[in-house]
């Protein structure tokens, strides 16, 4: 790993984010781990997010990714999402809080699911349906209508759930092999904002690196000596400041293709 300071060149065109609850966080999100994370606040509530706890912790999950799905839509991409958005970033993304479409990102695997759409317990109905937002908050989040979901699949009767990867379920179908696919074939690999714990996205800035990629992890709280064996550089600064500093650079050199190299 290089103490170097990474910038983003000219040459570095396939760029791949894999990004995580830090990019999000500036949107009123919480992180999941670290001071204030709601897993490592709330250990029971990260033991209730398994697929074995299903149906009974469906009013929970609910309440969880649907508040979550509120925030973003009132807060908005941040700072980050958009520059990451302007600098056309191929997107791997573990939120769920749809900000990088938000953003104008159109090149998205969501890897943990969306907190956006609604599905139905029985895996081999294909029903799926967007939620709604009511800003009546006299109704009750962890209700499936508070968002404008029926309990009770339309097409089948099962009841309905958020489409949130649980722990212990698979990745969405094909969207793990696209991921992968993309992270062989970029130039840049960057992880922002995610403690690169959780498997398989932590596997993928590995992968990247053994197909030839330049690794860089951005987060200002970085543990550098833990990253240092998967990312060649390690950013410790705000996803936000970096990212937007990096895509107006880009713009400033499409502009003007002179523009003095670094
Ligand atoms: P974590 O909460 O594990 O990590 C968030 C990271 O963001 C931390 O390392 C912070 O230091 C960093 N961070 C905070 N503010 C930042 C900023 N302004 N700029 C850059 N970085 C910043 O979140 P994830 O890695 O996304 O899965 O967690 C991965 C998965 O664990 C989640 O998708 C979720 C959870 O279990 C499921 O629920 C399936």
């Amino acid at each position: 790993m290089s103490n170097r300071q990474f910038e983003l060149r000219p040459h570095h065109e396939r760029v791949v984010a894999l990004t995580g609850a830090g990019l999000s966080a500036a949107a009123g999100l919480a992180t999941f781990r670290g001071p204030g994370g709601i897993w490592d606040e709330n250990p029971d509530l990260e033991a209730a997010m398994d697929v074995d706890r299903l149906p009974e912790n469906l009013p929970l999950l609910w309440r969880v990714w649907g508040s979550v799905f509120e925030k973003a839509l009132i807060a908005g991409p941040t700072p980050g999402h958009r520059a990451l958005a302007a600098l056309e970033a191929k997107i791997l993304t573990q939120n769920v809080d749809g900000l990088h479409q938000f953003a104008g990102s159109h090149d998205v695997d969501e890897l943990h699911g969306s907190a956006a759409q609604a599905v139905c317990l029985n895996h081999e109905c294909q029903w799926r349906a967007y939620l709604a937002v009511h800003l009546d908050e006299s109704r009750d989040p962890s209700d499936p209508a508070h968002y404008g979901i029926p309990h009770k699949c339309p097409a089948c009767g099962a009841p309905t759930r958020p489409d949130i990867v649980l722990f212990g379920e698979m990745l969405p179908t094909g969207v793990l092999e696209h991921s992968e696919n993309a992270t062989r074939n970029c130039d840049v690999f960057l992880a922002v904002g995610t403690s690169n714990t959780v498997a398989p996205a932590a596997l993928l800035a590995p992968l990247a690196r053994a197909c030839g990629a330049v690794t860089v992890c951005i987060d200002p709280y970085a543990d550098s000596a833990r990253l240092a064996g998967v990312f060649d550089y390690v950013v410790r600064e705000d996803a936000h400041t970096v990212l937007t500093r990096w895509a107006d650079r880009r713009l400033r050199e499409k502009r003007n293709p002179f523009l003095d190299p670094f």
